[in-house]
């Protein structure tokens, strides 16, 4: 297989867009690709300041990566979870966020949950009794919550994950297998700020995690290979695999299922049925917008996490 931009030998095929191109082209190919989304969905301009949620992953640590090379503003965000399963999991990824900012010299702000909070995840988990048994019910949460609060308080216009093709369609499968319209109308490149919240955008949406991997390896960064050690039998990864079959034998179907549906939803297809922003009204302790009627169900966790740390302290 050979390079189309200049002949020599192919490093990277994609079948889904028949196109193969050697190492120089690909990394190339890849920031284009990525500007081209950037500017087609408005995530961001080169005015605006960018906070990368970064995991210490590929897709986050290439995303990082892109954009610093476009010449964007792009400082970090490392949420330290607390997450050790044996293989020091959080302590890893955080070494390798770390790393990368410093080899850099990049700006990388760190939410340690433990020291912050009180608790690590698994524990606040555990005390929360959500997720029946598995912490990433209230590892979700948390992550969103820190995110918002980050990119509010310290003035970033714009906040950004390494969302892949692969999650993106992975969850627009779960979605569209229950007709969720609430999520369906919520689920886009670009989360619009609302309620003083940073707007949210998935720059990488339209790469396949596939392409991510090449991405990372071509260009020689240290990602954590692990997945967190939690997802292991998740509903998303079991999706993935279903649609990798399907991928599998029609190369670029993953693709079509998910612009199809940004076409769809663009031609306003769920906005009728659905007001997402509706009943939301700012939490009485963090100020996020929130449907309950006073705290929002991060300080409600928080709450519960303090009281049992005071039931034990007073034993
Ligand atoms: P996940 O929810 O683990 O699939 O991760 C999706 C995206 O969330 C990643 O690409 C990152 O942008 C962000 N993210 C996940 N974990 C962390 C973390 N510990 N710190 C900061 N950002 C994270
Ligand atoms: Fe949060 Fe796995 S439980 S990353
Ligand atoms: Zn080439
Ligand atoms: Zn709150």
């Amino acid at each position: 297989m050979k390079c189309r931009k200049c002949g020599e030998k192919a490093s990277v095929n994609m079948r889904q867009h028949k196109l193969a191109l050697c190492r120089e082209h690909y990394l190339e190919w890849v920031p284009e690709q990525a500007e081209r989304f950037i500017t087609k969905y408005q995530m961001f301009t080169h005015d605006e300041k960018v906070l990368v949620a970064v995991s210490g992953g590929k897709d986050s640590l290439s995303l990082w990566d892109i954009l610093v090379r476009l010449g964007y503003q792009a400082d970090g965000l490392y949420i330290g979870l607390g997450i050790d399963a044996g293989i020091g999991y959080s302590a890893e990824s955080h070494r390798l966020a770390d790393k990368f900012a410093l080899e850099h010299n990049l700006k990388l702000h760190v939410v340690d949950i433990e020291k912050e909070y009180g608790q690590p995840i698994p524990v606040m988990s555990e005390i929360s009794h959500r997720g029946h048994g598995k912490p990433c019910a209230v590892c979700g949460l948390t992550k969103r919550h820190v995110m918002n609060r980050m990119a509010r308080d310290l003035g970033y216009d714009v906040l950004a994950t390494g969302h892949n093709l692969d999650d993106e369609a992975a969850v627009l499968f779960g979605n569209t297998l229950s007709w969720s319209m609430e999520f369906l109308l919520r689920q886009g490149p670009v989360l619009p700020s609302n309620d003083g919240l940073a707007r949210k955008v998935k720059p990488l949406c339209r790469f396949y995690e596939r392409e991510m991997t090449a991405y990372a390896l071509l260009r020689g960064l240290e990602y954590i290979y692990e997945e967190c050690p939690f997802a292991v039998g998740s509903t998303s990864i079991y999706y993935k695999e279903v649609l990798n079959r399907l991928e599998n034998d029609r190369p670029g179907a993953k693709l079509t299922f998910y612009l199809r549906f940004l076409e769809a939803r663009q031609s306003g297809l769920f906005v009728a049925s659905m007001n997402p922003t509706g009943h939301l009204h700012p939490c009485t302790n963090c100020g996020q917008p929130t449907s309950a009627p006073d705290l929002c169900s991060f300080c409600r966790l928080i709450d519960k996490v303090a009281g049992q740390q005071s039931l034990v302290s007073n034993l």
